[in-house]
């Protein structure tokens, strides 16, 4: 276990980018590994997480080679098996979308396993709706847990109504739904982010996203994919920038429309966002810059939540800076993310002397709050150790974060970045325990 000592970093400047999207660079290893032909994928994400798709893709018989500094070529396997389990490490999206990939696919057994936080995870939201497909899927290990056995089945297309707006569940259906005989139809109770229907349109899939979403099954081709800096990491900066005062401005980064919902939240929290496009491909991209003097809160309700899900830990942080309440609710998904965010974050600011109370769905902020430097913890999750950085760059006196090492899940290089963004250095040192 790492420890990082981070102290306040005054009023931020800050201009930087960002590594490449997580979602993007998960989908554009899979789902080019399942069409005919070979790709090259460049701006992939460096973290572990997108490292254990393309072991995962590798063990099944994919191949992936390197082709420069974040390139790789990518061509899919004509058998899919693996001789052993299937190491899925942290990553809740390779787990998922292998899922599906497999149950039409899998030639004899695959075992799908992963770390200690992705087997409590709940795998059985992907399960239940592939099984009504007539998927072969088997627990190792308690309900709806990894580890979890894939037998390929021939499938037949389904109506899925999802309970809950997952882009991980609705991909793993979709990439289902193309080898299955007859039509795929998915409706979400709030869209969720589409970079799987844009990527599988663009790829020749017959895909209608104009309401429910339906896939008619069929042959997709490989395209290259350059892929644009990811909104989450970027978020850390904007959201720095916005509650410590100053202006922090992210270049390349995809502003997909399912993945913007934290700048509208900035927005109404008061700050002032200015988007510039500059690529509309398959995703759009642009750069983003955030100048703030003075947050007011906000109330965000279960509709908001899809669109902002994983930059939820870190509004809370940004609402312990801002004048009134914050109250954040619908967002029970937090609590089986790769730590229980919301425990987490409230335990970490209320550490900080921030007053904050955790709701079964949400949680509810009242603010403004000198926060004070605190021993944190990042809880096995990169982006709750992100957010507390950042909590800690704004709080006065020096905080210590342990567990800094699970940042590398997404964002290898982060406090680095973190540390060139104000008046003084953040990062006082590391040490590896
Ligand atoms: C992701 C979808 C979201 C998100 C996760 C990445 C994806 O999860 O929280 O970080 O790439 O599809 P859910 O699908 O569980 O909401």
């Amino acid at each position: 276990m790492s420890e990082v000592r981070l102290a306040p970093l005054g009023r931020i400047r800050a201009r930087l980018r960002v590594p490449g999207d997580k979602s993007i660079s998960h989908r554009a290893l899979i789902l080019n590994s399942l069409a005919e032909g070979g790709a090259t994928v460049t701006g992939l994400a460096p973290g572990l997480d997108v490292g254990s798709t393309a072991t995962a893709l590798a063990a099944l018989g994919a191949e992936i080679a390197p082709a420069g500094p974040g390139a790789v070529t990518v061509t899919g396997p004509s058998v899919w098996k693996a001789a052993g389990p299937v190491d899925c490490r942290n990553s809740g999206t390779t787990a998922r979308l292998l899922l599906g990939a497999l149950a039409p696919r899998a030639e004899g057994e695959v075992v799908l396993d992963g770390d200690g936080s992705l087997r409590r995870r709940p795998m059985d939201r992907v399960a239940r709706p592939l099984a009504a497909m007539g998927a072969e899927i088997v627990e190792r290990n308690g309900p709806g847990r990894l580890p979890l056995a894939v037998r390929g089945r021939p499938l037949v297309g389904a109506s899925h109504r999802l309970e809950v707006a997952s882009a991980q569940v609705k991909s793993a259906l979709l990439l289902a739904g193309l080898a299955a005989e007859g039509e795929t139809a998915i409706a979400e109770p709030f869209p969720s982010r589409d970079h799987t229907e844009r990527m599988l349109g663009a790829m020749g899939a017959r895909i209608d996203t104009h309401g429910e979403i339906r896939l008619e099954p069929g042959p997709i081709r490989a395209i290259d994919v350059a892929v644009p800096g990811d909104l989450s990491s970027a978020s850390f900066f904007l959201g720095l920038a916005a509650a410590a005062g100053g202006e922090a401005v992210v270049e390349g980064v995809g502003l997909n429309p399912g993945r913007t919902g934290f700048l509208s939240l900035l927005e109404r929290l008061g700050a002032d966002v200015t988007v510039r496009p500059e690529m509309e491909g398959v995703e759009p991209a642009g750069s983003v810059t955030v100048r703030a003097d003075g947050l007011r809160g906000i109330d965000v309700g279960p509709e908001e939540v899809p669109g902002t899900i994983d930059e939820l830990p870190l509004l809370a942080v940004l609402a312990t800076q801002a004048s009134g309440q914050t109250r954040v609710t619908g967002a029970r998904e937090l609590r089986v993310k790769e730590s229980d965010r919301i425990a987490a974050i409230v335990a970490g600011l209320s550490d900080m002397g921030a007053d904050i109370e955790a709701l079964p769905d949400g949680f509810v902020v009242r603010g403004p709050t000198r926060l004070r430097g605190a021993r944190l913890d990042a809880h096995g999750d990169h982006r709750i150790g992100m957010a507390l950085a950042v909590a800690a760059s704004m709080a006065q006196g020096r905080s210590i974060l342990a567990g800094a090492e699970w940042v590398d899940v997404s964002y290898p290089g982060f406090f680095e970045a973190l540390a060139g963004c104000g008046d003084s250095k953040s990062i006082l040192s590391w040490r590896s325990a």
